[in-house]
């Protein structure tokens, strides 16, 4: 559930009528509502408090420090993947030493500088990325917690963009590589094993994947104790679903009914990596159109919101809702069955390329030039995943909390797109 909704046929963001920020901000403008952040945190923390778990908020979900701050004020950690995201966390006032550090390709200069956070483990996913945080710790002469990606092997059914945890996939090692890998780890005294990672893709829908994965993961955990290792977390990674659509992703009491039985078993520590689950459906996108057009039998909604401000719908044929922001058509609850009182249309961007759409043949009421649109569910890799494709600035950023609301970007502008080029062209 979300704190957007409408009110006599006006969109609302909590208390904030949201065309009210459109004029003051401009469009595209992403708009975030602090309760439903809330919201979601406590939905897992409720559901998993048997366990205590670390609630490690997956940065690459949305890394804008507005949005870090609330979760840091919610009482979450953070799962990082790059040196920029533990830059961004400590700016936010992160405790680090709850932060853990994920990633395929970390680097020397990375490691180094999770080690001086002294971050709570490294997602270890490679042999030979265990043997350069032994080295890196070796020079420093400190002890690096790591713990094992395991690749369980698990078909999680996400687009296959973003599935993780199946053999073929870059991510983790097969659960007989991390085993002599554990036996190394014990042999070395740079290094402490302190848990097993998994991530098994986003978004997932389905309890299965994890009762699969956690099964796994629970005769891993026994396996290495008998090997004589002192391990005591399990981290489950990310991968909740959310409802894009209508109604289609399962409570966080229902993942949690398979997880913490299994964890309570083998008496760990459990860490949870969610980042869709929070901000996901925390954040929209308004947009304003410009354009229609008649071509091909077809009809178009050109608005000012493109491939570079929200990628989704073309990476991974997404599926986002859109609906005026005033409506002259209530809501429905099945965006995709024909709609009474509305037409299919491509809603499209100003971009140059045939894949620059947020959505296409999507039932929607009779718009004109300058109404404004809002694209739900917006608020997990969109702005994270944003560009400057088209030399187009980015849109501002906006945090409603009930009946205020804050600016927490501003919209770049033409000298934010060259500051960094170095050729003058007079
Ligand atoms: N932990 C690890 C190791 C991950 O790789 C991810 C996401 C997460 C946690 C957070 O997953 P979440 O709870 O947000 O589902 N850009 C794609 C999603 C890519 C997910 C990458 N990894 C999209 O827009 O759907």
């Amino acid at each position: 559930m979300d704190y957007f909704h409408y009110q006599n046929n006006e969109l609302f963001c909590e208390e904030v009528p949201v065309a009210e920020l459109a004029k003051e901000f401009g469009t595209p403008l992403w708009v975030y509502s602090k309760r439903t952040l809330l919201h979601h945190v406590r939905q897992i923390q409720t559901a998993f408090a048997a366990v205590e778990p670390v609630l490690c908020y997956s940065v690459k979900a949305n890394s804008s420090l507005g949005i870090l701050k609330v979760m840091q004020e919610a009482g979450t950690s953070f799962d990082v993947v790059s040196g920029g995201e533990l830059f961004r966390v400590q700016k936010a006032g992160a405790d680090t030493t709850k932060v853990v550090f994920a990633g395929v390709g970390k680097t020397d200069a990375e490691i180094r500088q999770a080690l001086e956070c002294k971050v709570l483990m490294f997602n270890v996913e490679s042999e030979a990325e265990l043997d350069a945080i032994a080295a890196v710790a070796g020079s420093m002469n400190v002890v690096a917690p790591v713990a094992l990606r395991l690749n369980p092997d698990v078909d999680a059914k996400t687009h296959a963009k973003t599935t993780t945890g199946k053999k073929g996939n870059k991510f983790g090692m097969d659960i007989e590589r991390a085993g002599m890998l554990a036996k190394k780890v014990l042999a070395d005294k740079r290094l402490a094993l302190k848990g097993i990672h998994m991530h098994l893709g986003s978004p997932i829908l389905t309890i299965e994947p994890y009762a699969e994965a956690v099964e796994k993961a629970t005769q891993v955990i026994r396996d290495y104790r008998a090997q004589g290792h002192d391990i005591n977390w399990i981290n489950l990674g990310g991968g909740f679903g959310i409802n894009y659509r209508q109604q289609e992703a399962k409570p966080a009491s229902a993942f949690a009914e398979v997880i913490v039985p299994a964890v309570q078993s083998v008496n760990c520590r459990l860490a949870l990596e969610p980042g869709r689950f929070i901000v996901g459906n925390a954040g929209v996108l308004l947009s304003q159109v410009i354009y229609t057009k008649r071509e091909g039998g077809k009809l178009f909604v050109i608005q000012d919101a493109a491939m570079n401000d929200l990628v989704r719908p073309a990476m991974y044929d997404a599926f986002h809702r859109i609906w005026p922001v005033a409506p002259s058509v209530t809501p429905p609850t099945d965006y995709e069955a024909e709609i009474p009182g509305c037409e299919p249309a491509d809603v499209v961007g100003p971009i140059c390329e045939s894949g620059d759409y947020l959505a296409k043949g999507r039932w929607l009421p009779p718009v004109v030039r300058g109404d404004l649109l809002c694209t739900f569910s917006a608020g997990a890799y969109g702005t994270a995943m944003s560009s400057n494709y088209n030399s187009r600035p980015r849109g501002a950023e906006v945090m409603v909390d009930g009946s205020n609301y804050k600016l927490i970007r501003q919209r770049e502008d033409y000298g934010d797109l060259v500051a960094r080029e170095l050729v003058s062209l007079g």
